[in-house]
């Protein structure tokens, strides 16, 4: 007995100290790069590290994009231990030395797996080997996790996310844990504690409207399914409305800015599903865009809530530190969107947040333009083109 009080006071210290680093992890929105919307099952360590490189030498990184994650594809087998196998001729330096190469760059590292047997693409899943692959991810150096839905075998969906985030917790390396469960067991309702962010929807797709067949979605499609999800979001745990197709064929320039600017008022992780390497620099400057990263990555973490909805024409207000605001007014119909908007119109009380715009004046600052406007006290002149967005940041006037 004598020994039995300090074996389980370390117990208890070294959970705590593993739920300490979880807690610490995506205290804003996660930024990074992902292979999947681009690139698909072609995947390789030749391609990984050119993006690496790409990642720093576009700016992207100064922009605060760290996370550089490997999709589906990059596992064939494992071997008679059961150790999870990277492709050996797409990845011949194996996983630890493609680690230590993102790292020695000053980005961060991620995988994907899935908590079935298989992956979407086939390939080995986690399930029944949840721990041993965890040790394997921290071993190599991953800083990141995404893990998928695909043959669940009707599994429960809270439990096998539990797995997976006791195992990585368990490595004691910060491991940030993606779930991609699509939303459908309402992830928002159990998963904060268990992962940092959790898709709310089926696969996006670079088409502003559109629900596919097989489920895949638009952008506006996405949009419309956050609306009630704003009292879940906040720093440590995200809605994940998923990866951006900004800068991938199928948007027009303003459609990829409407994406970017919702994506940034929603909180949503933004990792960007382009080819890095040869980015115009039109796309370039969406992406990179400081003040609508600034409002993304505000560390009060409020996810926007839906403020006007008229139909074609959206409010959308997010509340920032130091009592600032965030407004972006979307079109969505396919003529332009004029009007003189008077703040003076209308009040907004959110939760314990407020903005009374007859009594206090603020400044109004454009993000896309980059230039400041006239304040509150005075209409704002909205021009906004079919499929657009008008995005400002107030900041009272003292
Ligand atoms: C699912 C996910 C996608 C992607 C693919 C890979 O569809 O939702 O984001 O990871 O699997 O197969």
């Amino acid at each position: 007995m004598k020994n039995f009080r300090p074996i389980f006071l370390f117990f208890a210290i070294a959970v705590q100290v593993n739920a300490q680093t979880s807690d610490k992890l995506a205290l804003t929105p996660p930024m990074g790069w992902n292979s999947w919307n681009n690139f698909g099952c072609d995947v390789s360590e030749k391609l990984i590290k050119e993006m690496t490189d790409a990642m720093v030498n576009s700016g992207m990184s100064t922009a605060g994009y760290n996370y550089v994650v490997i999709d589906d594809c990059w596992q064939v087998g494992r071997d008679s231990a059961g150790n999870i196998l990277a492709d050996p001729n797409r990845f011949p330096s194996g996983m630890k030395a493609l680690a230590d190469y993102v790292h020695s760059k000053g980005l961060k590292f991620g995988v994907y797996s899935c908590a079935g047997s298989l992956t979407c693409q086939e390939r080995p899943g986690s399930r029944g080997y949840q721990f041993q692959d965890a040790r394997q991810y921290a071993a190599w150096g991953v800083d990141y996790l995404k893990y998928d839905w695909c043959y669940d075998e009707g599994q429960n969906a809270k439990a096998a996310y539990k797995t997976m985030s006791d195992a990585l917790k368990a490595t004691g390396r910060p491991i940030v844990f993606s779930i991609c469960e699509w939303g459908e067991s309402k992830p928002w309702e159990w998963a904060t504690g268990i992962g940092n962010l959790w898709r709310t929807t089926a696969d996006i797709r670079n088409y502003y409207n559109a629900e596919l067949n097989w489920g895949g979605l638009g952008i506006v499609n996405i949009i419309d399914k956050q609306v009630d999800l704003w009292s879940y979001a906040g720093p440590g745990h995200w809605n994940d409305p998923d990866m951006l197709e900004v800068g991938n064929k199928g948007l027009t320039h303003d459609e990829n800015i409407t994406h970017f600017s919702m994506w940034a008022m929603l909180a949503a992780p933004l990792m960007a599903g382009n080819d890095l390497r040869n980015m115009p620099d039109e796309v370039k400057s969406i992406l990179t865009n400081k003040d609508v990263i600034a409002i993304d990555q505000d560390s009060l973490g409020l996810q926007a809530i839906k403020f006007i909805d008229l139909g074609d024409h959206e409010v959308w207000v997010r509340f920032l530190k130091n009592d600032e605001l965030a407004f972006c007014f979307l079109n969505r119909s396919e003529i332009p969107w004029k009007e003189k908007y008077d703040w003076q119109r209308q009040s907004i009380y959110h939760e314990d947040k407020s903005a009374r715009f007859t009594k206090t004046e603020y400044s109004v600052y454009d993000v896309w333009a980059q230039k400041n406007l006239s304040s509150t006290n005075t209409p704002t002149e909205l021009n906004i083109p079919a499929h657009g967005v008008m995005m400002v940041r107030l900041s009272k006037i003292h």
